[in-house]
């Protein structure tokens, strides 16, 4: 699955761009400023209805203008699928695919598998256990269809649960919703276990090119004690959720240790390894993907070079060229990538003031 086409108007920096993209990889270049990562977050923003950079949508709209929209052609296995969105500045997004009105958000983001790999992307390891749930429940979206209902419901017996604590509403007032709740927490924490497991069987040959000689151990902590069965804990902790209004434990606290030795990875390895790693774990999560869904994520690479040399740029490249994804990276200089390729660059970009130009 491919983009061969993309549209984009007033988005950050870019008025118009009309774009013929390529299958493999897409390499896009230009000084500082000039749009490269606004290119990236176009795609993103069409994949998720959202922006990786920031957490307000409405800062991608192009300043002084009232939308934006973004159109693209989506071609896999024969089947040629158009998608376009439109986002206003008071907030709406309207959604089609193939023409059809689209509802629910989470129909993009299946149709439009994304990986993103960024500077930042590192955080992943540093930040609070929700960017690491979202690393988890990319995977478990997009492998088990009854995922996405059963996350949502637990989210919605959450917050009723959380809002009878609030109130100071008496235990049998929330047993109803417990019911509820285990069952589906039971059903995240299943889906979500076996996709790490699977993950784990993926990630080993790639942690084995990238870090050789380190063990990294990965493992889900499903967020209550392992030990404890979910009903009777909610039970016996109700006296401390209702003293903080709100629950302690359960799926929404699930997380993912990453560990060299005993030793949690932000400790045991240097930046660059650190960005290995984050980048294995993508790795890993697309190649799962395509075994067991046949889909293939779009790879957005951002800034590349920056802190890998160029052995471990190559190995990288090797990696996301072996996924059979397409991919996009940036770099300001077309240099630190074609060099580091063993294969031919699909199409090349250059990006200037917001000018996109193919470069043939
Ligand atoms: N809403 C917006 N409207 C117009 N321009 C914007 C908007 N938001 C950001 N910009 C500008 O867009 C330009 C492009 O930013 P972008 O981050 O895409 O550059 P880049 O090519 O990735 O640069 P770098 O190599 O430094 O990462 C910046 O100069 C920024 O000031
Ligand atoms: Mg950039």
């Amino acid at each position: 699955m491919s983009l061969t086409r993309l549209h984009i108007d007033t988005f950050r920096n870019i008025s118009s761009a009309q774009l013929s993209l390529g299958e493999g990889i897409n390499l896009i270049y230009g000084p500082n400023g000039s749009g490269k990562t606004s290119l990236l977050e176009a795609i993103y923003f069409l994949g998720m209805g959202r922006s990786f950079r920031s957490h307000l949508s409405q800062r991608v709209i192009q300043y002084n203008e009232e939308q934006l929209t973004l159109f693209a052609q989506l071609s896999s296995n024969e089947q040629q699928d158009k998608i376009g969105l439109r986002r206003l500045k008071n907030g709406d997004i309207q959604v089609k695919i193939n023409g059809e009105n689209i509802k629910r958000l989470s129909v993009l983001a299946d149709t439009l598998p994304i990986q993103v790999i960024t500077p930042e992307s590192f955080s992943l390891l540093f930040e609070g256990p929700k960017s690491r749930r979202q690393f988890i429940d990319w995977g478990a979206f997009h492998t088990d269809p009854h995922f996405y209902q059963a996350w949502s419901n637990v989210r919605r017996i959450l917050k009723q649960r959380n809002q009878l604590l609030k109130n100071n509403s008496p235990y049998y007032t929330l047993q109803v919703w417990d019911k509820e709740l285990v069952k589906y927490a039971q059903l995240v924490t299943e889906i979500r276990s076996q996709y790490i497991d699977s993950l784990n069987e993926q990630l080993k040959g790639i942690i084995e090119e990238f870090l050789p000689r380190i063990e990294v151990k990965v493992s889900f902590t499903r967020g209550w004690d392992s030990k404890t069965e979910y009903a009777g804990l909610l039970e016996a902790q109700y006296q401390r959720d209702l003293s903080i209004g709100y629950t302690i434990s359960g799926p929404h606290k699930a997380d993912l240790r990453l560990r060299v030795g005993n030793v949690p990875v932000q400790d045991a390895l240097s930046r660059g390894q650190l960005k290995l790693l984050v980048c294995a774990l993508r790795i890993a999560q697309g190649k799962l993907l395509k075994q067991q869904t046949n889909k293939s994520s779009i790879y957005l690479v951002d800034d590349l070079p920056s802190e890998l040399d160029a052995q471990h740029r190559k190995l990288l490249l090797q990696q996301l060229s072996d996924t059979g994804a397409q991919v996009f990276v940036t770099a300001i200089e077309p240099a630190a990538i074609v060099d580091s390729l063993t294969t031919a660059v699909s199409k090349m970009f250059h990006v200037e003031h917001g000018c996109v130009t193919q470069i043939e």
